[in-house]
């Protein structure tokens, strides 16, 4: 298969928990590509919340917010044994951390204040410049990377999204009832898509993958075909 041979941006956007982290990093490494998981930043940031009492009752005092922005440093780190880059929040690996269902039940709020969104938006921007970077989120391709040579949307069905994320959770020793999980990914999108700042929309040149029956090989293959006609 004949790949791109000067490097490209790839923008993967899309609703929540339908496995775009998962075949970003999968394109990336085939691509030989950083892979930049862009939620991450908006859950260490929600971290750094819960933490400070910035947010409570899923509700964000935006002045503290504000008041503590620049002691938030949100970095990313390559991990030498699972050779992923980790997310970092001062000086903490908090990768394993910001996927508890606590910080996904309080990301939305946090996630839509201005001053969080402009703050990650530029570093993502700065991760960009040298090409050959997958990244996914919600705002990739309309606001982080709008000349993308490829933009994807990505979705599934709700009920197969809250399957895979009760597996997911559950594999990994988290008491979690399917339903709790499946009400958390339908107010997430819902919180994303109505937004004021940059809210979840699919970029008019973005590809719409709906990956409710495919496998993980059969989505790569897919965006592989593709990523060999650019
Ligand atoms: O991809 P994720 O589910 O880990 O993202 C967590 C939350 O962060 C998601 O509910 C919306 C927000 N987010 C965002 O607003 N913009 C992005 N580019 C990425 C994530």
């Amino acid at each position: 298969m004949e790949l791109p041979l000067t490097k490209i941006v790839i923008a993967i956007d899309g609703h929540s928990s339908c496995g775009k982290s998962t075949i970003a990093r999968e394109i990336a490494r085939k691509l030989n590509y950083i892979f930049i998981d862009s939620g991450a930043m908006y859950r260490a940031v929600t971290l750094y919340c819960l933490r400070n009492q910035i947010i409570n009752s899923g509700i964000v005092d935006r002045d503290k917010l504000i008041a503590h922005i620049d002691s938030i440093k949100v970095y990313f780190r390559l991990n030498p044994q699972t050779q992923h880059n980790d997310i970092w929040l001062n000086g903490e690996n908090v990768e394993d951390e910001i996927r508890l269902l606590e910080v996904s039940q309080n990301v939305s709020p946090v996630a839509a204040v201005a001053e969080v969104r402009h703050l990650l938006v530029s570093l993502q921007k700065q991760m960009g410049l040298q090409k050959g970077i997958v990244m996914d989120g919600r705002d990739i391709g309309t606001v982080v990377f709008p000349e993308a040579e490829l933009k994807l949307f990505m979705t599934a069905q709700p009920d197969v999204r809250a399957q895979r994320r009760f597996d997911e959770l559950t594999a990994k020793g988290e008491t979690v009832s399917y339903e709790e999980i499946r009400e958390n990914i339908i107010g997430r999108d819902r919180y994303d898509e109505t937004r004021d700042e940059s809210p979840l929309r699919k970029a008019a040149d973005a590809i719409v993958l709906d990956n409710s029956y495919m496998t993980r090989d059969e989505q790569l293959e897919w965006v592989m075909n593709i990523i060999a006609r650019i």
